[in-house]
């Protein structure tokens, strides 16, 4: 917005007229055993960081939270570089190019990086992309159009390969994954039922985004209103959430059906995983591929642009989350994985 009224190098100058030149972070103090508390993170001020050669300067407008971040602080062994005590929370972000050392970006851009939980950031280009909010909100990027919805896309498109017809069953439904698979696994013409803790966001996921059955898991009757959703079994299970739940949707896989091992979070908390799920995939001669979103950055963009289109055609819906000013993020992730968002969730920081 301020490109539109100021030059390049008036953007910084209005930004330090305006005092609004402090930064602070939020490093991770002390490593959580079981659950995460927000005494696991404090806000601190920070020197504002000058861009080196090839990087851009960027202030920091909207946070992602993600459930993988649980693992980021956990010195579990992982599949990406964990943030050791002292450091900076790592994290996607959306915000606007301040200064750019860069022929690729100029100050009043509007862009997407991993710059963390910070005000802001400095960061190689090569990182950087560059988001068109014409016709969409700068968060869809940190949602549906960023990597949960890539997440999404690539779990259930390339991996269970829904035929239409077939049953699809996503938990975590109403979240920032699991409510695009729903929607997509509905336009691939399948049956969906999705699982999500309480009445409002089953309400939200048959009516808003038009699943086709959704059970409370915190029902007391829960295997009962599953199985009774269920009657042609599952197909397709798209799997967020792991543990008990999991253990219950593999009683109702069909033989040769496809499980796109999406993530654990009931059990990120756990110190030990406390289930046992080797059997039933060995006895229904499943495909259970567990994938990265990360591992091919080079199908992002094509899926984005899908997506994109998706959402601008109003066939695709979304909700967020939204939490205000940096240091509410260590509360708001911890809401998070106790499932107190309500879609996408978001720090909101300008
Ligand atoms: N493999 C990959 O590359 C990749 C990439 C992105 C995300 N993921 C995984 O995808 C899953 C969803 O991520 P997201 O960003 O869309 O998060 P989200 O669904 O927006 O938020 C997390 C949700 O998990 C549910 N949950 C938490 N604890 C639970 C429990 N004990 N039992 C049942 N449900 C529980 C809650 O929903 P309810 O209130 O409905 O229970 C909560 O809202 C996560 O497991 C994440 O790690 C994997």
């Amino acid at each position: 917005m301020l490109a539109r009224r100021y030059s390049a190098q008036g953007i910084l100058n209005y930004y330090k007229e305006q005092n609004l030149m402090n930064n602070q972070h939020v490093i991770l103090v002390s490593r959580p055993t079981g659950w995460v508390t927000p005494e696991n993170f404090q806000l601190v001020d920070a020197d504002m960081p000058v861009p080196g050669n090839n990087q851009v300067l960027i202030r920091n407008q909207w946070l992602s939270l993600d459930p993988y971040m649980r693992g980021r602080i956990s010195d579990a062994k992982s599949y990406a570089q964990g943030v050791n005590p002292g450091e900076v929370m790592v994290g996607g972000a959306v915000g606007e190019v301040v200064e750019s050392n860069s022929p690729d970006f100029k100050p009043g851009d509007i862009v997407l990086a991993p710059t963390g939980w910070r005000l802001y950031g400095t960061i190689n280009a090569k990182a950087v992309t560059k988001i068109d909010t014409s016709k969409v909100s700068p968060t869809a990027y940190l949602g549906i159009l960023g990597m949960p919805g890539i997440t999404a896309w690539t779990g259930l498109i390339d991996i269970c390969q829904p035929k239409a017809g077939e049953t699809v069953v996503v938990d975590a439904a109403s979240g920032a994954v699991g409510g695009v698979v729903g929607q997509l696994a509905k336009h691939a013409g399948c049956r969906v039922v999705g699982i999500a803790g309480g009445a409002k966001k089953c309400q939200y996921v048959v009516d808003e985004l038009g699943f086709d059955a959704c059970i409370d898991h915190r029902s007391s009757n829960f295997a009962a209103e599953l199985a009774a959703a269920l009657p042609q079994g599952i197909d397709c299970l798209f799997e967020n959430v792991g543990g008990e739940i999991f253990e219950q949707l593999l009683s109702h896989m069909n033989t040769f059906g496809r499980i796109a091992l999406c993530g654990m979070v009931s059990e990120s908390n756990r110190d030990a995983h406390a289930y046992r799920t080797i059997r039933a995939i060995l006895v229904s001669r499943l495909r259970i591929q567990g994938f990265i979103v990360s591992d091919k950055l080079d199908t992002w963009p094509a899926i984005r642009k899908q997506l994109y289109d998706l959402v601008v055609a109003d066939k695709l819906k979304f909700r967020e989350s939204v939490a205000v000013g940096l240091g509410s993020a260590p509360q708001a992730l911890v809401g998070m994985l106790k499932g107190e968002n309500f879609g996408k969730q978001l720090v909101k920081l300008v």
